[in-house]
């Protein structure tokens, strides 16, 4: 296998995009990041996305993107893993580049959520779930999330504010990020105050929906110098699973997958959880942010949430986190976050993190998380 960085990197603002649609999202983020990389062709395209053929009416998108980028013929696929479906396909670039099958590979995550509202769209994220065991009893994806927070709240003894720190370090976070949807930050008082959406997670536990698109150029390490001066090596790519259901689990407030796929990486990488200078966690709902935390291994199990009461999360902690706003201030389009996640990344170990820039950043991890931790991807990047 061969050593595999990051030469390109593109996305656009998250928000709701009125006017742009899927296939102009996904070319303004796979443009910025060839002409990022200084490339004007690739090898093959992999297309994370979630939700194009429930919302958009629009399956098929390898073709689709690869012809509207002007990349006409190359080999260009989906890759679907729920909320995964980002990281999921830069790992399958990462796959092609490693083996030596491709020299260039694009990864692009782009989703269109906006499209719709309400019902159709509640329904269409709780594909996530089991359809026969868990979506058949109508229960919606944040529903999911809220019988897990309030499981955890019970079994460990965590009061609601204990996870503010979350949602106040992300909106905070994001205030410097031109690329996120909430540039704003939040009191406690908003977030204890904020309107209950499937008790107990508020609106402020909560990630919006929203339309967005990011874009990774991938060539092997060897060949890295050759483009931009500014490859980012992977030092790890790791891909774990777990059941579907929340109920086939051993222990529904453990994520299996998040420790497998955190672990692989780890000894892929020769490196452990303190060694990191940031990990963009998936922070869909804050109780997703402290599980992430606990099957990383920066925490005892239940003790999550003490990381966010005790700023150890922020900028300056001991493990900062969603560094430019998380999901839950830049905005969670969904197959599209994973990508998001390492652009930002690779923004902060190439010095060009702008207002958000945390200080002599050398090594990052990013996890993606499907569904309620059915598929969890795990990558570390290494500076230079
Ligand atoms: N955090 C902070 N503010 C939010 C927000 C969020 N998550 N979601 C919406 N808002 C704001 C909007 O900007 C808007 O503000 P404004 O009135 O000042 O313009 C207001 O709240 C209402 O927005 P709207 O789009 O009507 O929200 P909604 O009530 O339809 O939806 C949620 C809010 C939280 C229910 C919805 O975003 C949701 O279901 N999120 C979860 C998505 C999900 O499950 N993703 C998959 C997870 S893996």
């Amino acid at each position: 296998m061969r050593d595999v960085s990051i030469i390109g990197i593109g996305q656009t603002p998250v928000g709701e995009h009125w006017e742009r649609s899927l296939r102009h999202l996904a070319y303004d983020a796979v443009s910025a990041a060839m002409r990022d990389a200084g490339i004007e062709r690739a090898d093959a395209l992999y297309v994370g996305n979630m939700l194009a053929g429930e919302i958009s009416g629009q399956s098929h998108l390898g073709p689709l993107i690869a012809d509207f980028a002007g990349l006409r013929g190359i080999e260009a696929v989906k890759v679907e893993s729920a909320c995964a479906s980002g990281a999921a396909a830069v790992r399958m670039g990462y796959l092609a580049v490693a083996s030596g099958s491709h020299d260039i590979a694009i990864c692009v995550g782009v989703e269109k959520m906006t499209d719709d509202v309400g019902n159709r769209l509640t329904s269409a994220l709780a594909q996530a779930a089991d359809a026969d065991y868990e979506v058949v009893h109508g229960i919606s994806f944040v529903a999911l999330n809220a019988l897990l927070m309030r499981r955890y709240m019970y079994e460990y003894q965590v009061r609601h504010e204990d996870f503010a720190g979350f949602a106040l370090n992300s909106h905070a976070n994001a205030v410097g990020n031109p690329n996120a949807m909430f540039r704003r930050a939040i009191t406690l008082e908003a977030f204890m105050d904020a309107g209950m959406v499937a008790d107990p997670i508020n609106l402020m536990d909560s990630s919006p929906m929203a339309d967005g698109a990011a874009a990774l150029v991938l060539c092997p390490t060897e060949q890295a110098r050759e483009f931009n001066g500014n490859a980012v090596r992977i030092a790890a790519s790791a891909l774990a699973t777990d059941s579907l259901s929340i109920h086939d689990r051993y222990d529904p407030l453990w994520l299996q997958a998040a420790q497998d796929s955190a672990q692989r990486a780890y000894r892929q990488a020769g490196v452990g959880p303190d060694d990191m200078d940031l990990f963009e966690l998936h922070d869909a709902f804050t109780i997703m942010a402290a599980l992430s935390l606990e099957a990383a291994g920066y925490a005892e199990r239940g003790r999550g949430w003490q990381l966010a009461v005790d700023g150890n999360i922020r900028p300056d902690g001991r493990i900062p986190i969603c560094t430019m706003g998380g999901l839950k201030a830049r905005g969670h389009p969904v197959g599209a976050t994973g990508a998001y996640q390492i652009v930002e990344a690779v923004q902060q170990l190439r010095g060009q993190a702008g207002d958000c820039q945390l200080p002599n950043a050398r090594l990052a991890m990013a996890q993606n998380i499907g569904g309620s931790g059915s598929t969890i991807v795990t990558h570390i990047l290494e500076r230079g």
